[in-house]
């Protein structure tokens, strides 16, 4: 699918990041209007931006005033990107004001918006910014959460632009969705998904792990920022590149999984358990390497339950109405079909939607692709075809958001 799409650039110095996610735009074969403000033109010039677009490039309104570009632009876009957006953006944009070609561009656009904002900490946490923000989302703005890092000269911390890459992937999922006709319905929305698969240490080299890449809770993620949530992934060992626009919290052990989980639910509408934590963990930790035995026994391995993160999440909702989802890998076995089991396992965790997957035979584990179906505490079922990660994410979340107030 090719889109006309208009690339907004401020002034920030994440500029010159800009040109990838442009390349990036035209090598996918989308038809790109870069419009930078006046202030980013400073830091990458308009030969730049005119050819790798391969068009007239200009920040004001005053240039070519018979095309009228300050309107024909938005109005002809199937989407905006504003990559860097600085805080002088995001308030000029929250406020309406069309003071140059790119806000003029936004107010005349009808289209999606996507604004992956870059500045430094300070400004991206002064309350004047988080006020322009929320202001944005709730006209439903898919405004990225900025990554963590280096920032310009040699302080670090929140405030960096999300890789190009990585803008480029919620971009595309913002026109897919689009184009089935589907909006940013999660815009507002604070969501929280886990993802991954935890380790039990045994010592410090061994562990117990299980077989979960953290594509699905991956795909959850993107699917949701590309709703227009505020998404807090908690990943546990997952080695995939951090999705844009979204908090990534990395943990190790079930234990840290139980206390980030608990922290990022306390103020969230919709919670998704979608990692795979072990149930079980050794009881003691060596301190050193455990050794091989001489006389060849086997060394004893005593292990203590875990805590269940699901049930406890579902039982103890910090926000009322919040609707807390599951994950369940099944096989069926003597006692029960995988259905079956599923639905006791809805109830045992008093969670709302419960995703099921057959995983008779170990299909789903590092596979792109997944198949299942949604069991609801309301008695509902929803069969999901077989399909990409990314389409049984955008399933979850129509049942999430089906069922926020
Ligand atoms: N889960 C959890 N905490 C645990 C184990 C599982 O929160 N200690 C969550 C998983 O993230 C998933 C759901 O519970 O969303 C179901 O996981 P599953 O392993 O199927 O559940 P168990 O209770 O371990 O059931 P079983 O006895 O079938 O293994």
């Amino acid at each position: 699918m090719t889109a006309r799409v208009v690339l907004g650039v401020s002034g920030g110095i994440a500029a010159y990041k800009a040109c990838e996610l442009l390349r990036r735009f035209t090598e996918s074969g989308h038809d790109v209007t870069v419009v930078p403000t006046a202030a980013a033109l400073r830091f990458v010039g308009s030969a730049t931006w005119s050819a790798l677009s391969g068009k007239p490039v200009s920040a004001e309104v005053w240039d070519d005033v018979h095309e009228v570009r300050h309107v024909r632009i938005g109005q002809a876009a199937d989407l905006v990107v504003v990559a860097p957006a600085t805080a002088d953006l995001l308030a000029r944009a929250a406020h309406g004001l069309a003071d140059d070609l790119l806000t003029s561009t936004l107010l005349t656009a009808r289209c999606p918006v996507v604004m992956a904002p870059a500045m430094h900490t300070e400004m991206w946490e002064h309350p004047a910014t988080a006020a322009n923000v929320a202001t944005l989302r709730a006209r439903g703005v898919v405004v990225l959460d900025p990554a963590e890092g280096r920032l310009t000269g040699a302080d670090s911390g929140k405030g960096r632009l999300p890789e190009p890459a990585e803008i480029f992937e919620v971009a595309q999922a913002v026109l897919a969705r689009d184009a089935a006709g589907g909006g940013a319905d999660l815009a507002g929305r604070r969501v929280v998904v886990s993802a991954g698969g935890t380790r039990e240490y045994l010592d410090p080299v061994r562990f117990l792990g299980n077989r979960s890449s953290g594509l699905q809770g991956v795909a959850l993620a993107r699917a949701a920022a590309a709703r227009g949530a505020q998404v807090t992934l908690v990943a546990a060992n997952v080695s995939l590149p951090d999705p844009g626009g979204v908090r990534v919290v990395r943990v190790e052990t079930t234990a840290q999984l139980h206390e980030q989980m608990l922290a990022a639910a306390a103020d969230a509408d919709a919670v998704v358990m979608a990692a795979a934590p072990a149930d079980f963990r050794p009881t003691a930790v060596s301190d050193a390497k455990i050794k091989r035995r001489a006389d060849g026994t086997a060394a004893p391995l005593e292990l203590t339950q875990n805590p269940d993160i699901l049930r406890e999440l579902a039982a103890h909702r910090s926000v009322p109405g919040q609707v807390v989802v599951g994950f369940a890998a099944e096989t069926g076995d003597a006692t029960g079909s995988v259905l079956e089991l599923a639905r006791a396992k809805l109830a045992r965790k008093g969670c709302d939607l419960l995703v099921v997957n057959d995983v008779s035979g170990g299909a789903v584990f590092g596979s792109p692709d997944n198949q299942a179906v949604i069991l609801a505490a309301d008695g509902a079922a929803v069969e999901v075809p077989h399909g990409s990660k990314a389409a049984l994410a955008h399933v979850v979340w129509d049942q999430v958001a089906a069922r926020l107030g």
